[in-house]
């Protein structure tokens, strides 16, 4: 049974904690701190009677891992002491704030014992790796063009420290963007060349971007696109990807957890869409049909991330989403905002 602590009970605390109750075989809270002890104590009270205190350094000795989950300047050294502790650490996204930061904790990172796993949760969606698995295999064809939309909004009530750069580490692009950047690496390979403009019109709080967009080229010749607001007043495609690919195109829906194929053309050399049609699907039209509808219960993301991390632990493997494939995204992210202030097109060559 691995005793696991959370750091930073925050917006999402309680309920990570009472989602994860299917895992109870395998771990249990043990202990939570927060600097506002009322917040610790009310995720206690979720898990159901664990220790809640306001100094982290308190609950050490108490767990053998540990999730981070703080405003992100207090990534590493946060990170640094639970490493130097010997602590699991499954560590919100992003890894840190700068790259000198990242390099350090990578520098510690002695995985799988202990183990450090970086939380891109969107990789545990089966919806996201659905779309993502199409991609990579070229199941519908190569694919030329993704365009990614995140449209929510996301003000400072949240914290303070949302909306100050330096806390942060930049605007909406780094906060909530580099999911997105992560999964467009994962899904199309190497990044060759891409721009960033962003603006805090309509997100005053934000001293830095509160609306992002950003154009990638790969190595396949590919191009992306992703678009995200904390702004959004109102949204028709809330989070929602199109994947133009040689045989149709790809839209993932994630609201209603569906990824729906679109095809005008026929072709002899096309499959038919019924046979491309997910289990119990029939095409709702002779252009449309859905190929992949999101699991139940059995499929949300916080639990399966999690079982990932306590798979590292408990088979003593390296995690795929570590700290130095994390960076990566990072790093695409400062060259785009590197690029952007100086007006130029960044070159996202030799990223490793
Ligand atoms: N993966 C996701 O879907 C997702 C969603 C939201 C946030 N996050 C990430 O989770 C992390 C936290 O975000 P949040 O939205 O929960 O923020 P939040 O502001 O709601 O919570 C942060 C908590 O940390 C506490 N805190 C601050 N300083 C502390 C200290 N020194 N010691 C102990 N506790 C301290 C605050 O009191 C607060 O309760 C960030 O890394 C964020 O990017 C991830």
């Amino acid at each position: 049974m691995i005793r696991v602590g959370m750091i930073g009970c925050g917006s999402m605390a309680a309920s990570h904690v009472r989602a994860l109750e299917p895992l109870r075989d395998r771990m249990r809270f043990a202990a939570f701190a927060d600097i506002d002890l009322d917040r610790a104590r009310a995720a206690a009270a979720a898990a159901g009677g664990a220790v809640a205190v306001s100094d982290y350094r308190e609950l050490l000795d108490s767990v053998d891992a540990l999730v981070i989950a703080l405003p992100h300047d207090l990534h590493f050294p946060v990170g640094v002491e639970c490493l130097k502790a010997r602590k699991h650490v499954l560590m919100e996204k992003p890894l840190a704030l700068t790259r000198q930061e990242c390099d350090a904790l990578i520098a510690l990172d002695s995985s799988p014992d202990p183990v450090l796993m970086v939380g891109y949760i969107m990789r545990h969606d089966p919806l996201w790796t659905a779309m993502g698995d199409f991609i990579r295999r070229a199941v519908f064809g190569e694919v030329f063009h993704v365009s990614v939309w995140t449209e929510q909004y996301t003000d400072a009530s949240r914290g303070a420290w949302l909306g100050q750069a330096k806390r942060l580490g930049g605007g909406q692009l780094f906060s909530h963007g580099c999911h997105y950047i992560d999964l467009l690496l994962h899904w199309m390979g190497e990044p060759v060349c891409g721009t960033h403009v962003g603006t805090n019109l309509g997100t005053p709080w934000m001293e830095r971007e509160g609306t992002s967009n950003v154009s990638l080229k790969f190595a396949s010749g590919a191009t992306a696109y992703h678009f995200g607001t904390w702004g959004a007043r109102g949204s028709r495609l809330r989070y929602s990807v199109h994947a133009h690919c040689t045989q149709g195109m790809l839209e993932l829906n994630h609201a209603a957890g569906v990824i729906t194929l679109h095809r005008d053309k026929s072709g002899g050399d096309l499959p038919a869409l019924e046979a491309v049609a997910a289990p119990g699907e029939s095409p709702q039209s002779s252009k449309e049909v859905v190929v992949f509808r999101r699991p139940g219960q059995a499929g949300k993301p916080v639990v399966a991330q999690m079982d990932a991390f306590l798979k590292c632990i408990e088979q003593k493997r390296a995690p795929e989403i570590s700290a130095s494939a994390s960076r990566r995204s990072l790093e695409v992210i400062w060259r785009l905002y590197e690029a952007e202030e100086s007006g130029a097109v960044a070159d996202l060559r030799a990223i490793v």
